[in-house]
């Protein structure tokens, strides 16, 4: 049974346990030892399979089979109680998507409660599906083939399948090495590193750092085939894991609880595979109009007279701007729901920004105090409620520690963090946001903050909310005072490759014993459901703020999983004021473009330590094309914002966010497409030039939809910057005109003051005269601006409503199309009420236009038959049409 001719790069590792294998461990689990000087071909690895296949079944809709424990030898081979017969259900759900399910038809395990858009009937058709499944034996294995070119997409027929109760194990082959996503985690490129690279995925409350664990899960990916064909797969699964890849190449998940429930995508375009991946958990949510303009916020305001000299400066300077925050300082000793005494002012402050046209986005954070003193209407009303998560069988609350301070405490700053979480920090206690009593509690609460009942004077009529803290992040392991009980639950007999996971599951969060109640009644594990805290608290939050505000309303939130994206957009969390984080920040964008998450961006200028000036420089220009332009950092650092530097600051500030405002009406229908086809707003260049496999690498520059590239400088004392042209017209944003690059690498001029931005031809992008803030450049005309391909065609989109209201069913929806002569307008829908701004079309470009033969430029806009006057320039190639 040796077999040797397994050659390092295949081999899977029988032995990823935390603490090193040993040749008599190893062959206990009926594996082969070999030692050899790698660091990282494992010694161990699988000779044999555990599992054989019986009655496999093909159908019309999908295939079944029975998986069964082999009889083995080796007691070893499984570090928790093995499931000996398994069932697979293959399900051919539509021509492009189909889902394999493998799970213990005779017991039911632990299933993710998230709720996914399954047809209620498989819609595919043997002759139009994308795909064939085969289902193999000795060892088993599912081979899914891309019908089309014959591309194997997934192959599990290798060595280590394994179902126990506390540890799965499945393997695949890959069709290349490029595969992108898996999160939440830092990536360093956004193709994933293959060489044995491990990466584990749990919830946790962790500043992005090189392969850790940070605050979301997704157990996602998108695989590019060699010929450029696409596909994903979702593991939907929600336990502690962690994948391995191989340079074989293969892939290896390891789960420590559920089931293992597969949906792949067969695109076969990457933006399909998205678009499938989100007609499956849901597109992301539609943003208000003004969450796109640029936002500020700090922790460490001292005072509501800091924010408002803050926002006075902005004004007096004229950088646009549109929402200002509150951190936890606005909270009297950071507990939800009280405002400080310090920030008295913060509720008039708020009523003058919005007056306005501002608006004002608040943090809040799960976890409620339990230690108060004075009445504390959240914790009571929460427990005459039951909200709280409390230990089985209706035990006791599990006490956490986070942000809230107790009452009467003189905080001593010079005390090191480990004795303020044991001397200031009060006992909180977890909202289980599964539970509908929970969601009513925590709408009462937000509106209570919102239209304060005991004291009006203490509203604060934010417009949209921040959670924060919800991986559920606490700063003691497990729970206060005594720890956690089930020793297994906590350190799980396979810990995945977690950071700090010497310390078990419950580390810096709740423990896992800890019990949640569904929505139907049902009682499940923290072990189980821990990656879901963040995604069950947004949903709840999200109709909180259209309740109370009657408005669209905004949600970020620090925790995501998959679908989470339907109701919240997500910053990258705590990241640091250093250069390699700017570069970072644009790949984690687009993993979460991935993951059908389209309002994402980076606090920029970095949030822990002080920025720097030429970084933060160039991070404003960079942070000015996040979905999320958000300038954030931490307590005690030095001000980062546009007004704390100096007049070139705010002079290169102001330019490049009147270029974002500028652009906003692209930016907001490329949401709405987003919102109702899935498409992806931070769009990797690969998405829109797949067939040229330079793109397949590129991620320091970026694309906004199909036609705006954005290279920008990542580096210090950079005045170049090279920059990747695929195959297609490309123009100079600012100059209009052509520059002449086409499938090439490009050195560019990048002065401090400049960041270069692209426009492809053959898109036709709508465009408004900048302001202060959108509720003032809503107010102004718009353009459009034409940049033609080499066939002299454009063609683009304009999605317009009120930016605010909850249902979009009024507004203005056309394509706009250009050839040589004519500009068309396709109105596909109108239905806007101008009430508050009526939509003026003021300006016209076409770029790249090479007639010179213009005589005549007319112009029929809502029924208007005007002669326009319009201008020729034959150097530029710009013909500009000005009906202002
Ligand atoms: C967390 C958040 C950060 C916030 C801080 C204080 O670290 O990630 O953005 O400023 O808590 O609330």
């Amino acid at each position: 049974e040796w077999d040797d001719s397994i050659r390092d790069e295949e081999k899977i590792d029988c032995y990823p346990d935390q603490h090193g294998a040993s040749e008599t461990s190893c062959t206990a689990r009926g594996c082969v030892w070999e030692e050899s000087n790698s660091d990282v071909v494992p010694f161990c690895y699988f000779v044999n399979e555990l599992y054989s296949v019986s009655n496999v079944q093909y159908g019309s809709h999908g295939a079944t089979a029975n998986i069964s424990l082999k009889a083995s030898p080796y007691s070893g081979a499984f570090p928790s109680t093995p499931v000996k017969e398994l069932q697979l259900q293959v399900t051919y759900h539509k021509n492009e998507m189909l889902q394999f399910k493998i799970y213990d038809p005779n017991h039911s395990r632990y299933e993710v409660p998230v709720p996914l858009n399954i047809p209620s009937a498989p819609s595919s058709t043997p002759e139009s599906r994308l795909y064939d499944v085969l289902i193999k034996e000795n060892p088993f294995g599912i081979e899914i083939r891309r019908k089309g070119t014959g591309t194997v997409v997934w192959d599990s027929q290798l060595l280590g399948f394994t179902f126990s109760d506390m540890f799965i194990r499945i393997s695949t082959r890959l069709p290349s090495t490029y595969i992108y996503g898996f999160g939440e985690t830092e990536h360093t490129t956004f193709k994933i590193d293959m060489n044995w690279n491990k990466w584990g995925m749990f919830s946790r409350d962790e500043p992005p750092g090189y392969r850790k664990n940070s605050y979301g899960v997704h157990p996602y990916y998108m695989g590019l085939e060699e010929d450029g064909n696409a596909h994903g797969v979702l593991l939907m699964n929600s336990n502690a894991m962690d994948v391995t890849f191989q340079p074989m190449p293969a892939l290896t998940y390891r789960t420590t609880g559920g089931i293992l429930d597969f949906y792949v995508f067969l695109g076969p375009t990457p933006e399909f595979v998205t678009q499938q991946y989100t007609e499956l958990i849901g597109r992301p949510v539609m943003v208000p109009y003004w969450s796109l303009g640029f936002q500020l916020c700090r922790y460490g305001y001292e005072n509501d007279s800091e924010i408002a000299s803050l926002y006075d400066e902005m004004v007096d300077k004229k950088i646009p701007y549109d929402v200002q925050y509150s951190d936890i300082d606005y909270m009297e000793r950071q507990l939800d729901f009280k405002l400080s005494p310090k920030f008295s002012g913060f509720p008039a402050l708020i009523n003058r920004m919005k007056a306005n046209g501002m608006r004002v986005i608040l943090i809040l954070d799960p976890a409620i105090s339990g230690n108060e003193t004075e009445p504390y209407p959240a914790f009571t009303r929460g427990v005459e409620n039951d909200v709280f998560i409390r230990y089985p069988n209706n035990g006791s609350i599990v006490w956490g520690k986070v942000w809230p301070d107790y009452p009467n405490i003189t905080v001593d700053p010079s005390l090191g963090w480990d004795h303020q979480v044991e001397q200031y920090r009060a006992y909180v206690a977890f909202p289980d946001f599964f539970r509908n009593s929970t969601a009513t509690w925590w709408k009462k609460e937000i509106k209570e903050l919102h239209s304060n009942t005991q004291d009006p004077a203490k509203s604060l009529k934010f417009d949209g909310l921040w959670i924060d803290m919800n991986e559920p992040s606490s700063f003691v392991n497990g729970a206060v005072p005594s720890g956690c009980s089930d020793a297994t639950l906590n350190h799980p007999p396979y810990m995945p490759y977690l950071e700090a996971r010497d310390r078990g599951l419950s580390s810096k969060t709740l423990c896992m014993e800890s019990e949640q109640i569904l929505p139907d009644g049902s009682r499940v594990r923290h072990y189980d459901v821990h990656n879901l805290y963040g995604w069950s608290q947004t949903r709840p939050t999200y109709e909180a703020v259209q309740e109370v505000t009657g408005e669209r309303g905004i949600v970020i939130t620090r925790s995501t999983f998959p679908s989470s994206g339907r109701w919240g957009g997500h910053w990258l969390g705590d990241n640091t004021a250093a250069w390699d984080q700017l570069g970072k920040s644009i790949i984690g964008m687009m993993d979460f473009s991935l993951f059908g998450i389209s309002y994402t961006g980076s606090d920029i200028c970095g949030f822990f330590q002080d920025a720097e000036y030429e970084m933060c420089v160039r991070w404003m220009q960079l942070g000015a094309f996040y979905p999320f332009s958000r300038n954030h950092n931490t307590i005690g650092t030095r001000r980062q914002d546009p007004v704390s530097w100096n007049k070139t600051f705010e002079d290169i500030s102001r330019s490049v966010l009147e270029t974002r405002y500028t652009l906003l009406p692209y930016l907001y229908t490329l949401m709405y497409k987003a919102h109702t086809e899935g498409s992806t707003v931070v769009r990797p260049l690969l998405h829109e030039f797949v067939s040229d496999r330079e793109t397949w690498n590129i991620d320091k520059q970026f694309l906004l939809g199909p036609a705006f590239l954005v290279s920008p400088v990542l580096e210090p004392n950079a005045r170049k910057v090279e920059a990747y042209f695929p195959r297609a017209r490309w123009y100079d944003y600012y100059k209009g005109v052509d520059i002449n690059a086409t499938g090439e690498w490009k050195t560019l001029e990048a002065p401090l003051e400049y960041i270069n931005l692209h426009i492809r031809g053959g898109y036709i992008l709508p465009w408004q005269e900048p302001a202060m803030n959108t509720h003032l450049s809503r107010q102004k005309f718009m353009g459009l601006r034409a940049a033609l391909n080499a066939e002299g065609r454009a063609e683009g989109w304009l999605f317009w409503d009120d930016g605010k209201r909850i249902n979009t069913d009024q507004y203005y929806l056309a394509r706009f199309s250009v050839n040589q002569t004519t500009l068309l307008t396709h109105e596909k829908f109108n239905n806007y009420l101008t009430g508050t701004a009526p939509l003026y079309l003021g300006y016209i470009d076409i770029w790249g236009l090479s007639s010179s033969s213009i005589t005549n430029v007319s112009i029929s806009w809502n029924t208007n038959n005007e002669e326009v006057f319009a201008n020729y320039n034959s150097t530029t190639k710009i013909l500009s049409v000005n009906m202002t």
